[in-house]
């Protein structure tokens, strides 16, 4: 096995990089800078030449709300980046493993989201991921796509960090308490991506416990005061997601199950209750 990871200056290209040095994985890491998945000849020089066996596709455009006003550059490295490395994988024989997104769906359904739900999305940002899922598939039938949700960990910015920034900075913060989802821890769903690279087809995959943004601060909040991180914020106080517009809407609830993903590698993903342990224990040691 001989890995590739695009896109691996994001917090999740960095987990695939940490998890493949941890099992020992060989691989060779490509930033935006090194290669741009939207130029096809760069991605089948470097495909041909490189030896892999896997592509692993971390590189995306993920300001959800600037792709509302980039749509064309938004389109290009979710859905035409995704059609280039299907090209590439069917061409020189590597499989493709790609990450995408639980706001393909609108959240009309109020209940966990399988595979097989139609996406429905409500933004520019899940559209082109959802393109990026078609075209990728229409080239690489065998392809494998993992869906995921609010995605945190070390490395880079995320829910998580702007929240622990808040936490130090303000007294009072604010949380909604009415957008539902699960979140993911990114060191699990790394190896989850591992795991899955000999399978194909859609999965769903994201930590344990759908709980609403407030609930997932709260619990934040309380471990860290029980760690001693220096903290500002006394109280936090559930509102509406209506307080906080944006340029563009999102789905109140994208649950994803991760049924199918259970099955097929026989274990339940962790709890969010334990990754966040494990957050505090090997992100914030030292506040
Ligand atoms: N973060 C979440 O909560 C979340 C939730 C659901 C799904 N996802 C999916 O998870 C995947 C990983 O996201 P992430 O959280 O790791 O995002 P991220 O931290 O924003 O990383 C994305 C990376 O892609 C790179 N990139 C952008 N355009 C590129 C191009 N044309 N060619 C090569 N690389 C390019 C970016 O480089 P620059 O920084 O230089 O632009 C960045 O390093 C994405 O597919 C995303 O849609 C994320």
């Amino acid at each position: 096995m001989k890995v590739w990871i695009l896109g691996s200056g994001g917090q999740m290209g960095r987990a695939m990089i940490d998890a493949c040095q941890v099992l020992k994985i060989p691989f060779v890491a490509s930033k935006r800078c090194d290669l741009d998945i939207t130029d096809l000849e760069q991605v089948k020089r470097m495909g041909s030449s490189g030896g892999f066996t896997h592509m692993i596709n971390c590189a995306a455009f993920t300001d959800v709300d600037g792709a509302e006003e980039k749509s064309k550059e938004a389109y290009g490295v979710n859905a035409l980046g995704p059609e280039n490395l299907g090209i590439v994988g069917r061409e020189c024989g590597i499989s493709v493993v790609h990450i995408s997104t639980d706001y393909l769906f609108n959240g009309e359904k109020r209940s966990p989201y399988l595979e097989g739900d139609r996406p429905a999305p409500l933004n520019v940002y899940g559209k082109s991921k959802w393109e990026g899922e078609e075209r990728l598939l229409s080239e690489l039938s065998t392809a494998c796509i993992v869906r995921t949700s609010w995605v945190f960990g070390n490395n880079g910015k995320n829910f998580i960090s702007s929240a622990l920034s808040l936490l130090r900075k303000e007294e009072h913060v604010q949380a909604a308490d009415d957008q539902i989802n699960r979140a993911t821890y990114n060191r699990d769903l790394a190896h989850a991506l591992l795991d899955l690279s000999f399978h194909s087809g859609i999965f769903h995959f994201a930590n344990h416990t759908p709980l609403s943004r407030y609930a997932i601060l709260q619990d934040f909040f309380e471990e860290a005061k029980e760690r001693g991180l220096p903290l500002r914020c006394q109280k936090i106080t559930p509102v509406l997601a209506d307080s906080f517009p944006t340029r563009s809407p999102r789905p109140s609830y994208s649950v994803l199950s991760t049924e199918k993903i259970e099955r097929v590698l026989g274990r339940k993903p962790r709890l969010w209750k334990t990754v966040l342990a494990e957050y505090f224990d090997y992100v914030q040691p030292n506040h």
